[in-house]
């Protein structure tokens, strides 16, 4: 994944979020000041929201079915008006879906981080529903079920993977959650919080899955969380028996309980769903892509290489410095690369693009493409969506085993040490950075089994 880079970049305004995100991933000396730094200042700001849990901690389960009906009742109303034939509510075409994808990738690509620092904490039978949530988030140890590979892999069947260009917010939420897993020993009131929120099934978990397979884009990472995040037996559940188990009794029992409350309102951190849709605007980000394009390919053409009679070297200069988008696209359209309003294919630029034998191809990634694909055919009746329908999953060859020489290494330096030496070796290589490697899931599966065990 292309989301870390060198921590020696001092921070900027523009790309601060990102920065703190990588810095938080990659663990590096100052992690933990910079964690606290950011927990005080995004708990300082939270404000009460409409759905917060009750006051009294004694109604959280009533809390949870009723907002669980509730999304389900909303969730009804929305099939009903798509069966009537309204519009899609999130993704107005392909493109758009890969923007969000994208956008949220900051986020997918740690999933269950904020639990991490719980794993040194497995002897305290009280944590075992949110380490059980941990776990599940890994997959158990099974690559074909740990949540950050699978999405790892979405965005890679997509084309997806590089992610350049996201808005600096959108690394908020990510580091909001690595600063927590860093953290538990400080923030675990309100990581049990913030837990409980997350794990709360929302309409536009529900709304996106959908959308997703109409768009023939694969909705299983989505789907997986409609079914574990249920209100009955699973995570959502979990994460209310487990701030019920830790409450304490007495004095700090009130207390305890505002750090909980003030934790869930963490949730609302950083752009939610429907700002990241808004946000989305095709002729904006053809233009970022073509400006990018431009600055790499503005003294690859030859000089024969003519639009409207002028180089296309000259053309890309402009790009580059940021101008002329409009008049590029409007010469191609003119000078017959482009036949907006058509199949793709019917466009000689397109057909530059796509295709193995493309003289272009490779240049632009799945994204990018799509983005171009869906300004040209401009109109949804050419990008007619087909239904997703899941291809049998190659079973993974991959599947890490002790013989792997990354795992083979861990079980030496397993080999000797007590229990808690162990279990404390095994969780450090299930921090977020490392649980998807072949040693972290084979960590993972050690570590369940030794849970499972106790
Ligand atoms: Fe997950």
């Amino acid at each position: 994944m292309n989301t870390t880079t060198d921590c020696s970049i001092p921070p900027t305004r523009r790309d601060h979020h990102r920065h703190l995100y990588q810095r938080l991933w990659q663990g590096d000396p100052d992690a933990d000041r910079h964690a606290d730094a950011l927990l005080d200042r995004l708990l300082a700001d939270t404000a009460p929201g409409d759905s917060d849990p009750p006051e009294d901690p004694a109604a959280l389960e009533a809390w949870m079915a009723t907002g669980h009906r509730r999304v389900g009742e909303a969730y009804r109303d929305y099939l009903d008006q798509r069966a009537r034939g309204g519009p899609r509510r999130f993704f107005q075409c392909r493109a758009q879906a890969l923007y969000f994808l994208r956008a949220i990738a900051p986020t997918k690509l740690v999933d269950g981080a904020w639990l991490h620092g719980l794993t040194r904490h497995w002897q305290d039978s009280r944590l075992r529903p949110l380490l059980r949530i941990y776990l599940e988030e890994l997959g158990d140890g099974q690559p074909d079920r740990n949540h950050v590979l699978l999405y790892q892999r979405l965005l890679a069947r997509l084309g997806c993977e590089t992610l350049h260009g996201l808005d600096d917010d959108c690394y908020l939420q990510g580091a909001l959650q690595l600063a927590l897993g860093r953290r538990a020993d400080r923030y675990l009131p309100e990581i049990l919080g913030f837990n409980l929120g997350y794990e709360q099934l929302p309409l536009h978990l529900l709304i996106t899955a959908h959308e997703l397979a109409e768009l023939n884009i694969d909705p299983h990472y989505f789907t997986l969380h409609i079914t574990i995040d249920n209100a009955d037996v699973g995570h959502a559940r979990q994460a209310c028996r487990g701030v019920l188990d830790l409450l304490p009794e007495g004095d700090d029992r009130l207390a305890f309980y505002r750090r909980v409350r003030r934790g869930y309102a963490l949730n609302g951190t950083g752009p939610g769903p429907r700002a990241l849709l808004r946000r989305f605007d095709l002729n904006r980000e053809l233009e970022r892509v073509l400006r990018r394009k431009a600055e790499v390919g503005r003294l690859l053409h030859p000089d024969h290489c003519r639009l409207a009679g002028r180089r296309l070297n000259d053309w890309l200069a402009d790009l580059a410095e940021g101008h002329g988008a409009d008049d590029f696209l409007l010469a191609l359209q003119r000078h017959g690369w482009v036949q907006r309003g058509r199949p793709a294919t019917q466009s000689r630029f397109w057909n530059l693009l796509e295709g193995e034998q493309a003289s272009m191809f490779g240049v632009f990634d799945g994204y990018e493409r799509q983005l171009l694909h869906d300004w040209i055919v401009d109109d949804a009746a050419f990008a007619a969506p087909r239904r997703f329908r899941r291809a049998p999953r190659p079973r993974h060859a991959s599947t890490p085993t002790p013989t792997d020489a990354e795992c083979r290494r861990l079980e030496e330096r397993l080999t000797g040490l007590g229990a808690r030496e162990q279990m404390a070796l095994l969780g450090e290589m299930m921090a977020p950075r490392r649980h998807f490697t072949p040693a972290g899931l084979f960590a993972t599966r050690r570590y369940a089994r030794t849970l499972a065990g106790l």
